[in-house]
């Protein structure tokens, strides 16, 4: 296993978060089972924290919801001084029940309903992150009719491509995000923006992609938003105050992937940000940054039941959990790898190469040869570095109620979104008069 967060191996050989035996809780609340380590999350919050109070005189980080968003996650994260951006109006509702103050939440999105948007601003909400030219005069609109007014950040592409899953590579021309700096059309949302008497141009934002595992495409993002200010200046005359280098440090999925520390990362990229600006003669501006699967993702693990181990003499050992696409479909989106093993014999040598099927039609396939120490029926496994775009990307795929997650900390694991039930799952269904019987 990798060792994360409070993660240890205790002397019966079970796995231990948070000082909860996996074994334990698993009998308590049923498998699939999401568990939270929140120390360990608390302590990535830390770390960006500190880190870009070290960075910049001004600064504020955010946590991307869209890696796990639920009202407990949202007031832990708030309590490290976090704000919390948002893309849909669902996330944005989940912050709000939180308690999250709306002057600290970002609203972000290619696709903003008319209805999001009014949501936005008739709580008050801190920012909105434009992403097209069509959607300034929409915000225009929106706000007149509201007797509002629109605080601005411009998503702006800088054309940089990090090395990661062509999925989760947004920061090229041809993206759906943001307004090309390279086409003008940064520009030309600049002085729209400007120009709209119910706008106030705050800043800009980018987000070049996710689980990039290095600083350096961030850098070279960071001076392009530098530079883009300065043509701002140069051509409007308005001096924009807030810079969001949005999120996309990757975390360790196996244990040869080694990412940047936080404090590496954002001491190079805010550092990157700053001697730019300081060379094109801009003041200091506000750093936000909004990082989402480097605060969650490794504080994260899931715990499966092994059902059927299936042999195929001479081709393939499958082992069947119950669990799967439903719970985790990072691997059947994008062929996402995971550490997986055994947490009721962690310390016991991975020896036997199978492959961890999910209990779903398709393939539904998890993780394929992997070595696992002689899995055998009512064995539990444990899966690390689930804890961002997991449960948020959890689907009722094949009518499953969707797992547990809880918080372990000290020794104690509170439900902090129960199991669902197959009420949960009917709630929704309607039987028109016709088809009734009645
Ligand atoms: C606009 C924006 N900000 C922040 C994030 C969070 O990225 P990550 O979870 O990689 O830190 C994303 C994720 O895709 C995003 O689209």
């Amino acid at each position: 296993m990798m060792e994360l967060g409070t993660q240890r191996i205790a002397d019966n050989g079970h796995l231990t978060i948070g000082g909860c035996d996996t074994v334990d809780l698993a009998a308590r609340f049923g498998t699939p089972l999401y568990v939270l380590d929140e120390a360990h999350l608390r302590s990535n919050c830390r770390a960006y924290r500190v880190a870009l109070a070290a960075g910049a005189p001004r600064s504020q980080p955010m946590y991307a919801g869209k890696a796990l968003l639920t009202t407990a996650v949202a007031r832990i994260v708030v309590s490290e001084g976090f704000g919390v951006d948002v893309a849909s109006g669902g996330e944005l509702v989940t912050a709000l029940r939180a308690g999250v103050a709306p002057e600290q939440l970002l609203l972000h999105g290619n696709y903003k309903s008319r209805e999001e948007m009014r949501l936005a601003l008739e709580c008050g909400i801190g920012r909105v992150v434009v992403d097209s030219l069509p959607e300034l005069p929409e915000w225009q609109a929106v706000a007149e009719e509201m007797g509002a007014r629109v605080p601005v950040l411009l998503r702006v592409n800088p054309n940089v491509k990090p090395k990661t899953h062509t999925k989760i590579q947004v920061g090229q021309i041809d993206s759906k995000f943001g307004l090309s700096i390279q086409s003008g059309d940064a520009l030309r949302a600049a002085r729209d923006a400007l120009a709209l008497d119910r706008l106030d141009l705050l800043g800009i934002h980018n987000h070049i992609g996710s689980q990039v595992l290095g600083w350096q495409a961030f850098g070279e993002a960071a001076r392009q938003l530098a530079d883009f200010l300065a043509a701002v200046r140069d051509d409007t005359g308005a001096v924009l105050d807030q810079v969001n280098l949005g999120g996309g440090l990757g975390i360790r999925y196996l244990p040869d992937h080694e990412p940047p520390s936080i404090e590496e990362f954002v001491t190079n990229v805010v550092g990157a940000l700053r001697e730019r600006l300081a060379a094109l003669r801009l003041p200091e501006p506000l750093v936000l940054m909004e990082p989402g699967r480097s605060i969650v993702g490794d504080a994260g693990t899931t715990l499966y039941r092994v059902g059927v181990v299936k042999e195929i003499p001479g081709v393939r050992t499958y082992v069947s959990v119950d669990g799967g696409l439903y719970d985790n479909p990072r691997p059947a989106l994008y062929g996402a790898e995971y550490n997986v093993f055994v947490a009721n014999r962690a310390a016991a040598p991975a020896d036997t190469v199978v492959t961890v099927a999910g209990k779903h039609c398709e393939t539904d396939t998890l993780f394929s040869d992997v070595k696992l120490a002689s899995p055998r029926a009512g064995d539990l496994l444990a899966v690390q570095s689930t804890g961002a775009y997991n449960y948020a990307m959890a689907s009722n795929y094949n009518r499953l109620p969707r797992p547990a997650m809880v918080l372990a900390n000290g020794g104690r694991a509170e439900v902090i979104v129960r199991r669902e039930t197959y009420d949960d799952l009917l709630r929704c269904d309607l039987l028109p008069l016709r088809l009734s019987g009645g």
